[in-house]
């Protein structure tokens, strides 16, 4: 497809920016499991996915687009099995931490409902995206990987922006990264080369509107002239 014919596929939501950054959320519940996604949409999110800031100016973002719903229901029992197992005994994780402010503790709570969701759901969704780096990361060089993976996410980010502006819901997931290799044999990646960043379910979401999430103040996270 040429970048010419890329409008008659869709014309963009006309969010504001600001309601684009501040409402684009992890869509789990709202995934519309039985409409189809054009995968020009997913060629179009792509495209402006790689509009976003590059280290160098190199391109280092690869997308794996899994629409087989064969191999889609392989990736979502490798999710589940993980959430099931490693997620649900996670210090970390929305099962055995304890959120000391109240909101953030109700916003935990129904994060965790919608987690769940998903750990069913996963195998049934439409498209499954896996963002990839290559060649992959060294080890023990945090300081390349620093640089790698800032060139990496907001990539993967703008293309999550861009799907959402095409009606299409995504949640970033970190589940299935301890069982890359067995993901990589699903979906023919050869893992001593790629590296895999994440796990993206996308699919067209159900309803019109979403709202700003809970977050507490700025003044919070901020350190000026000095931490
Ligand atoms: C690095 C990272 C890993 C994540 N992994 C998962 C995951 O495995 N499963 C999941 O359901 N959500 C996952 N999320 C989504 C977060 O739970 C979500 O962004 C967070 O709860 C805030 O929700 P909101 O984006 O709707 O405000 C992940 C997000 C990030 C940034």
């Amino acid at each position: 497809m040429t970048s010419s014919d890329r409008s008659a596929v869709t014309a963009p939501d006309h969010l504001s920016a600001h309601d684009l950054i501040t409402t684009t959320r992890a869509v789990r519940r709202r995934l519309d499991l039985e409409r189809e996604v054009d995968p020009r949409l997913l060629e179009e999110c792509v495209a402006d996915a790689l509009q976003a800031p590059q280290g160098s100016n190199l391109m280092r973002t690869e997308f794996v687009i899994v629409r087989d719903p064969g191999r889609i229901e392989r990736l979502g029992r490798i999710y589940r099995e993980e959430f099931d197992g490693f997620y649900r005994a996670s210090e970390t994780g929305l099962y055995n931490r304890v959120d000391e402010d109240p909101r953030h503790a109700r916003q935990s709570r129904r994060t965790r409902d919608s987690a769940e969701h998903l750990a069913v759901v996963m195998s049934r969704v439409p498209v499954i995206v896996i963002p990839c780096l290559t060649p992959r990361l060294a080890e023990g060089d945090v300081l390349t990987a620093k640089h790698r993976l800032a060139t990496v996410y907001p990539t993967v980010w703008n293309f999550m922006l861009a799907a959402r502006l095409r009606g299409l819901g995504t949640c970033w997931t970190g589940m299935t990264l301890g069982r890359e290799d067995e993901v990589a044999e699903i979906v023919g990646i050869d893992p001593a080369l790629v590296e895999q960043v994440c796990m993206i379910p996308v699919a067209h979401y159900t309803g019109t509107s979403f709202r700003p999430a809970w977050r507490p103040p700025a003044e919070e996270f901020i350190h000026w002239d000095s931490w």
